[in-house]
């Protein structure tokens, strides 16, 4: 079990480019840390400074106690596992797994008994004597992951491992590489720009943006207590809807009023930044719902008695239906000068309206019926 700690590490390659700035993190002994980020943030230039295939400018780099930045990348007792298999052609299955054996000289029948329980764990027992060109995609990433795990390594790194597999393949390796990591016991850092796969397979998110840490935290802390607006905005799909507007505490809870319209009081809903009295608002998808719009319910939110709603005028402009749940895309105060129809929402906990136009995104479940009009379907 190894803890890796990077202490202000840095990375500036020959051409000047300071592809990652000060960055400090502890991934913990035997966890699986996901760095996430958008593509060209530095998620691999991170993980090839831990892997020794790339220098490093400045900071530390250690392993447990043990200063790792001049150590060659064969001392440092990783496994690795790319998007690209990598793996030798001409070497059959089993060849292909033993082959990190192999360079340790290891006794033949340890070699035989080892590639057959990894390939028992990986589910390639069938097919050691394949060549890599007769194997799927995601056999052939099983078959790296297998010569990946074979020398029980203190550290495994993955870079975009399930990048080249469709979907159904994809939800399964998950699971899959989440199951070995934990059996195997190794230190694990996986880098990925899928919001999925981190939510899923971290212990720890790390979100990364330009070079440097965002945050760090479990996938919960990360997703409902985002950070900054990076963060907010690149988990959750849809993404998060955000409100600009002037901030304020009162006796009776936070208020919030935006400067074209929206206020909202006590909302369960993340406040971004709060500077001067200035704020940014998001509220995600989820957390709007939808009832069609009474009349008695104008003159209620009007007299101040509905406090859990949040009334405007909407244009519904695009409905995606995805089985389990629908998107709905809607601008406020449509450019048309008579909306179609009125919708009433409710945030959980908050009072509020909303003045501006602005696309919202929102999240039904399936069963509300709304059609393209905003109109309710009546489906007895
Ligand atoms: N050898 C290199 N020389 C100069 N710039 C590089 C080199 N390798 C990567 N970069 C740049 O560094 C940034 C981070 O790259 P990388 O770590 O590969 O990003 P990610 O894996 O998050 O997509 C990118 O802007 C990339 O263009
Ligand atoms: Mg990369």
């Amino acid at each position: 079990m190894t803890l890796i700690t990077l202490d202000h590490l840095e990375k500036r390659y020959d051409n000047g480019f300071e592809a990652v700035r000060n960055l400090s993190l502890r991934l913990e002994s035997g966890k699986f840390t996901v760095l996430l980020g958008p593509s060209g943030c530095g998620k691999s230039t991170t993980l090839r400074m831990i892997a020794g295939l790339e220098s490093i400018t400045a900071g530390e780099l250690r392993f447990d106690n043990e200063r790792m930045n001049e150590a060659l990348p064969k001392h440092r007792d990783i496994g690795m596992v790319f998007q690209n298999y990598a793996l030798y052609p001409h070497l059959s299955v089993f060849e292909n797994i033993a082959f990190p054996l192999r360079l340790r000289r290891e006794a033949k029948a340890d070699v035989d008994a080892r590639v057959r329980e990894v390939a028992g764990m990986t589910g390639l027992a069938e097919l050691l004597d394949r060549k890599p060109k007769e194997l799927s995609g995601g056999q052939r990433q099983r078959v790296a992951l297998g010569r990946a795990i074979v020398r029980k390594p203190r550290v495994f790194l993955f870079d975009e491992p399930l990048s080249n597999l469709d979907a159904q393949l994809r939800t399964q390796m998950r699971v899959e590489i989440s199951r070995l990591q934990r059996v195997v016991g190794s230190t694990a850092v996986y880098v990925t720009h899928d919001q999925t796969e981190a939510m899923t397979m971290a212990d720890t998110i790390v979100v990364m943006n330009k070079g440097e840490l965002q945050q760090t935290g479990t996938p919960q802390e990360i997703y409902n207590n985002p950070a900054n607006r990076f963060v907010a905005g690149f988990l959750g799909s849809p993404t998060m809807n955000f409100f600009e507007g002037n901030f304020s505490q009162t006796p009776q809870g936070w208020h919030f009023q935006e400067q074209d319209g929206m206020r909202l009081h006590h909302a369960q809903s993340t406040i971004l930044s709060a500077f001067q009295g200035k704020a940014t608002l998001g509220i995600r998808p989820e957390n709007i719902a939808f009832t069609p719009f009474e009349n008695d319910a104008a003159s209620d939110f009007a007299n101040g008695s509905a406090e859990h709603a949040l009334s405007f005028s909407a244009k519904i402009e695009r409905i995606e239906f995805l089985g389990n749940e629908k998107l709905v895309y809607f601008s406020t105060q449509a450019e048309s000068p008579a909306p179609l129809k009125v919708l009433r929402a409710s945030i959980g906990g908050a009072s509020a309206d909303i003045g501006a136009k602005r696309t919202l995104f929102v999240k039904q479940d399936a069963s509300t019926f709304f059609n393209e009009r905003g109109e309710r379907i009546d489906c007895r």
